[in-house]
């Protein structure tokens, strides 16, 4: 049977990508927010998964505002990174696995989630970054199945649907028939505001609390409508969703390994947890 070995919940920002690119990571600025992921890479580098689910959301690269699915799973051979506007390189190709995808894909539709299947899909910062920072030379040593999460546009699906999503995801990979080490990556938040009169908006008292929930009470945030957690975290915050979905695929009982906790990188406050289910 396939198993999941372990959930890594990650803030994304394209700044990231340029402070790789001109190899910024010891700098004053970036050394909090990439020495985080130290740990992280040395847990990976004895884990070593097979496969990663990859829940995040696209931010207007594959999905534009005239087509918006709240759920999609990519069931392609391969995921293309491309230039999103913000002057940062492109990330290599990464491999699919579209029998585990569909295997998902199956599995969702049959406990009602109403999905969107990618057989074509282009994967953005949100994506790309979190995995160039579990693997810096970007050789992936992985399979990946993208699941995307609309947190975009209005309507966005609720806490508790995505929590369940993740639940879902979780049972999924547990009836898979192959022996796959499956990590499940999920990117987003957590407190941020990009635009608007509280751009800029950072709430580390929520984070903090969020972060201790995803351990300790996971389905705390699922009782905020989104209208309250754009209160709490701001618009973009919302991205907390994927971290979330994650935590719903881990089941009832985690260990957290590892977190960070680090503001601001860019407008976001830059959360970082590497959770093992218990059994
Ligand atoms: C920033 C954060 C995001 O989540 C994003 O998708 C784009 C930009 C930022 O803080 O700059
Ligand atoms: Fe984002």
């Amino acid at each position: 049977m396939a198993r999941i070995i372990g959930g890594i919940t990650t803030s994304h920002v394209p700044a990231i990508g340029g402070a790789i690119a001109k190899g910024k990571q010891d700098d004053p600025y970036w050394k909090p927010f990439f020495d985080g992921f130290v740990p992280v890479r040395q847990w990976l580098a004895e884990a070593r998964p097979d496969v990663v689910v990859v829940v995040y959301n696209d931010h207007g690269l594959n999905f534009f505002l005239d087509k918006m699915p709240t759920f999609a799973v990519g069931a392609a051979p391969e995921y293309r990174n491309a230039d999103e506007g913000w002057g940062i390189p492109t990330v290599p190709p990464f491999q699919g696995d579209p029998a585990l995808s569909w295997h998902l894909i199956e599995s969702l539709v049959a406990e009602d989630f109403d999905l969107t299947t990618c057989q074509e899909m282009a994967v953005d910062h949100a994506f790309t970054l979190p995995m160039a920072l579990l693997w810096p030379d970007q050789q992936w040593p992985v399979r990946t199945v993208p699941v995307c999460i609309n947190t975009v546009q209005a309507p966005l699906p609720s806490a508790a649907r995505c929590y369940k999503l993740g639940e879902a995801i979780g049972r999924a990979v547990a009836s898979w028939p192959g022996d796959e080490r499956v990590l499940i990556l999920g990117t987003g938040g957590l407190s941020h505001q990009l635009d608007g009169e509280r751009a800029g908006f950072i709430n580390k008292a929520f984070d903090l609390q969020f972060m201790d929930s995803m351990v300790n009470n996971p389905t705390w945030a699922t009782q905020f409508s989104t209208h309250q957690l754009v209160e709490h975290t701001g618009t973009q915050g919302v991205e907390l969703l994927m971290w979330l979905a994650t935590r719903g695929a881990l089941g009832p009982r985690v260990q957290a390994l590892h977190s960070n906790y680090h503001i601001p990188i860019s407008n976001t406050a830059s959360g970082l947890m590497l959770l093992e289910p218990m059994v």
